[in-house]
C-alpha cells in the first residue's frame, strides 16, 4: 500500500493542514500550540494500512449517488460522481478503493464537459479490493465512475422476506465500517478522507429508502428517495437501509424507522433517547447533526448498533420490553462526538471512537439510569474485557494496536472500548469532573470534523489537561495504559454493591447451602441475572441446571443477554433441555456478539462440534458477511 505524507506533525504534536474542513471546523493555528516544544519538524501523515488512496495527492470532497437497488439480482448498478481537491498540483490520478465492484465507465469533467478518462483496476487483495486508479487532467473538477456491486458484496446485506418482522418484503441494509464501504461505492475508504453526499435511490415502489443523511419521515413511497448529507463524515459512516419502513416519533429530535410489527415495541424501548441526547449535550456541547433517529433492523444485523450519522442502525435482539439492553443506544448516540465529530485517523487508533463512546455511554447512563446501574454495566464491561485479556496476544491488549495487514473485523476485542473507557476513567479520577469534563467537550469542539490520530490526542492532553494540572498524571503514565498490555496498577476498577450481594447468594447455591428456590432474587434486574449467571462455575451438575431452570424459566427467558449467559453455560455442561432453545437462537440471531462464544464453546468437544456443523449449514444462510466469515474459522478452521 502506498504510503501518506502530507500533514505536519511537531514532536508529535499536529499542526495543519491534513484534514477535509467543514463549515464548522475552526481553523487550526500554529499559535494554538504553544511553540514550548521545538525539536524535530517531520513531514509525515498517519498511514492507512487498510486504504489503497491517495489523498495526500487528490481528496474526495463530495459524492452524488445515483442508484438502482435490485432486490432480483441483489446488486446495487448506478453512478458516482465525486468532486475532487489537488491537494498535490501536480498530482496526475486519483487512486480509489473498490471491492468487487464492476466497473462500467470513468469519465472526468473538464471545464463544463465530460469526457472519457482512462483508469486501471489493480489486482484483488484479500480483505482490501481493488486499487481503482483514474487518470486526471489537471484542470479535473469531477469524476464519475458508473458500476455495478456484486451479489457477495461485503458491505451488504440483501434478506429475503422470511428474515424480517413482516416475513412479505425484502430488506437491505449496508455495513460500511470498516473496510466495506468500497464494496458498495468506489471512494477514498480512509477515516482521513471526509465527504459530503447527496444521492438518489431507486426502489421497488412498496419499500422505503433511508440513509445516514437528512431523512424525510413523510417522505412518499414511490420508489425514488433523495438525500443531502451537509456536513463531511468520513466513507464508513455512508449508510443505506431499504426495507417495509415506517416512523414513529420518540422526542422532538428522535424518532425510530423500523418495520410495522416492530415499530411501536421499539419507540417505547427507547423511549429515552430525546433525555439521552440532552445529557450529552449538556455535558459536551450542542449536537451538531439535527436529527438523532434509530433505524431498527432485521435480527441478522451483524453488530448491536452502528452509529450511522443522524440515523444509528440497531439490532432488534436489545427490544426486552423492559429497556434493560438501551446502553446500546447511548453507546451509538454517544458516538455523535467520539466517532463522528471527531474521528480515528486509522483503526490502529480505534479506541479513540470506542473507548472514549464506553466512557460517554457510562456517563449517559449514570444521569439517566442512576450510579447503581452504571456501576453494574462497568462490571460486566470489566468482565468481558478480561475474558478477552486471557485470550488475545499480548500486541492487542494495547490501546494502539497494529493492523497492518489484518483485517479490522477480526482484530475486535473488548480492548479499545473497556480498557480505553478506564483510561479515561482514571483520568477522570485525577483531575476531577470539574476538570475532566471541560477538557472532554473542548477537545470535541477543537477537533471537530477532524480525524486525530492517538499522538495528536496526546499532543492535546499534554498541552491541556497534564500540563495545565502538574503533578497529577505524567507522560509515562499514560503510555503505560496506550502501549502495554493488561492494565497498569493505577486502574480503577468499578465495583456493584449490588453484586456483592449476588456473590453472597451465588456462593451459597452453589456450595448446596441453599435450592434455587431460596435464592433471594426479588427485586434482581436483568443486569443481576447476567452476573450470577456469568459468574457461576464452569462445571455445575444437570441436577444443579434443572433446579435453576424450572425455578426461573432460563431456557424460556425473552432477554437475549440472559439466553446467551443461560446457553454458554448449558453448552458447557450439555444440558440437553436447552439445546432446541440453542437452536432456535443459532438460526434467528445474527449479531456476532452473541452468536460467536456460542460456536466457540460448541467446537470444545466432538459432540459440539457435530452439533455446531449441522446447525450452522441452515444458519449460515441467513448470516451477514462479518458473522459468517468469523463463525466459519471457528466451525470449519481448514476449509476456506
Ligand atoms: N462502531 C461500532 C461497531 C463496529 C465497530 C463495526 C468496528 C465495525 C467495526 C459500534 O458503535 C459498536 O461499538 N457497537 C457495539 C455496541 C456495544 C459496545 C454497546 C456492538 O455492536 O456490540
Ligand atoms: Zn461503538
Amino acid at each position: 500500500m502506498r504510503q501518506h505524507l502530507g500533514c505536519l506533525f511537531v514532536v508529535g504534536v499536529f499542526i495543519a493542514g491534513c484534514t477535509a474542513e467543514s463549515p464548522e471546523d475552526e481553523a487550526v493555528t500554529e499559535e494554538q500550540y504553544s511553540a514550548e516544544e521545538t525539536v524535530t519538524t517531520v513531514e509525515s501523515a498517519p498511514q492507512d494500512h487498510h486504504s489503497f488512496a491517495n489523498p495526500d495527492e487528490v481528496r474526495l470532497t463530495h459524492i452524488d449517488l445515483d442508484l438502482d437497488i435490485d432486490f432480483d439480482t441483489e446488486t446495487m448498478s448506478g453512478t458516482a460522481t465525486m468532486d475532487v481537491e489537488f491537494v498535490d498540483p501536480e498530482a496526475t490520478e486519483v487512486v480509489l478503493d473498490t471491492r468487487e465492484l464492476t466497473i462500467e465507465s470513468v469519465d472526468v469533467e473538464v471545464d463544463g464537459d465530460w469526457q472519457t478518462a482512462g483508469y486501471e483496476l489493480g489486482e484483488a487483495e484479500t480483505f482490501f479490493g481493488s486499487p481503482l486508479t483514474i487518470q486526471l487532467p489537471t484542470d479535473a473538477r469531477r469524476v464519475r465512475v458508473r458500476y455495478r456491486t456484486s451479489p457477495d458484496a461485503s458491505g451488504l446485506q440483501w434478506l429475503e422476506p422470511e428474515q424480517t418482522a413482516g416475513e412479505e418484503h425484502p430488506f437491505l441494509f449496508t455495513q460500511s465500517q470498516a473496510v466495506h464501504a468500497r464494496s458498495w461505492i468506489p471512494l477514498q475508504d480512509t477515516p482521513q478522507v471526509r465527504v459530503t453526499y447527496n444521492a438518489t435511490i431507486h426502489t421497488p415502489e412498496e419499500l422505503v429508502a433511508v440513509m445516514s443523511a437528512f431523512n424525510d419521515p413523510d417522505a412518499e413511497r414511490n420508489g425514488v428517495y433523495r438525500f443531502e448529507m451537509p456536513q463531511a463524515i468520513p466513507s464508513y459512516l455512508i449508510a443505506l437501509g431499504v426495507g417495509d419502513l415506517v416512523f414513529r416519533p420518540m422526542g422532538q429530535r428522535t424518532g425510530v424507522y423500523a418495520e410495522p410489527a416492530v415499530a411501536d415495541d421499539a419507540a417505547r424501548e427507547f423511549e429515552d433517547t430525546e433525555q439521552m441526547l440532552e445529557i450529552s449535550e449538556g455535558l459536551y456541547g450542542p449536537y451538531r447533526w439535527g436529527r438523532y433517529d434509530l433505524l431498527i433492523l432485521p435480527p441478522s444485523f451483524p453488530f448491536g448498533g452502528m452509529e450511522n450519522p443522524r440515523l444509528s442502525f440497531i439490532t432488534p435482539t436489545v427490544i426486552a420490553g423492559d429497556k434493560s439492553l438501551v446502553a446500546l443506544i447511548a453507546h451509538e448516540l454517544a458516538h455523535s462526538w467520539s466517532g463522528n465529530l471527531v474521528t480515528n485517523a486509522t483503526w490502529d487508533d480505534m479506541w479513540l471512537n470506542e473507548g472514549f463512546t464506553t466512557y460517554v455511554t457510562s456517563r449517559i447512563m449514570e444521569e439517566v439510569y442512576g450510579q447503581e446501574r452504571a456501576a453494574m454495566e462497568a462490571v460486566l464491561g470489566l468482565q468481558d474485557l478480561q475474558r478477552d485479556i486471557d485470550e488475545i496476544d499480548e500486541g492487542d491488549e494495547h490501546l494502539v494496536i497494529d493492523l497492518r495487514g489484518r483485517d479490522p473485523d477480526e482484530v475486535f476485542t473488548n480492548v479499545p472500548y473497556e480498557k480505553g473507557a478506564l483510561f479515561l476513567k482514571y483520568l477522570e479520577q485525577q483531575f476531577g469532573r470539574e476538570t475532566f469534563d471541560p477538557f472532554l467537550h473542548d477537545y470535541f469542539d477543537h477537533f471537530a470534523f477532524q480525524s486525530v490520530t492517538t499522538e495528536q490526542f496526546l499532543g492535546y492532553l499534554e498541552e491541556n489537561l497534564l500540563g495545565e494540572h502538574p503533578g497529577k498524571v505524567t507522560l509515562f503514565d499514560v503510555e503505560q495504559w496506550l502501549y502495554k498490555p493488561g492494565l497498569p496498577d493505577s486502574a480503577l476498577l468499578p465495583v456493584s454493591d449490588a453484586f456483592a450481594r449476588v456473590d453472597e447468594q451465588r456462593e451459597r447455591w452453589v456450595n448446596g447451602e441453599i435450592d434455587a428456590a431460596d435464592l433471594e432474587t426479588a427485586g434482581w434486574t436483568v443486569h443481576e441475572w447476567r452476573y450470577f449467571l456469568n459468574t457461576l462455575p464452569d462445571t455445575l451438575s444437570s441436577e444443579q441446571l434443572a433446579d435453576l431452570d424450572s425455578e426461573f424459566d432460563l431456557t424460556a427467558s425473552r432477554n437475549n443477554e440472559i439466553t446467551h449467559s443461560w446457553l454458554l453455560i448449558a453448552i458447557r455442561n450439555s444440558y440437553a433441555p436447552a439445546y432446541p432453545r440453542l437452536e432456535s437462537y443459532l438460526t434467528e440471531i445474527g449479531r456476532r456478539k452473541l452468536v460467536e462464544p456460542l460456536y466457540k464453546e460448541l467446537v470444545k468437544t466432538p459432540e459440539g462440534t457435530e452439533f455446531a456443523r449441522r446447525v450452522y449449514i441452515e444458519a449460515r444462510t441467513g448470516y451477514h458477511y462479518v458473522t459468517a466469515t468469523t463463525i466459519d474459522d471457528i466451525v470449519n478452521p481448514n476449509s476456506d
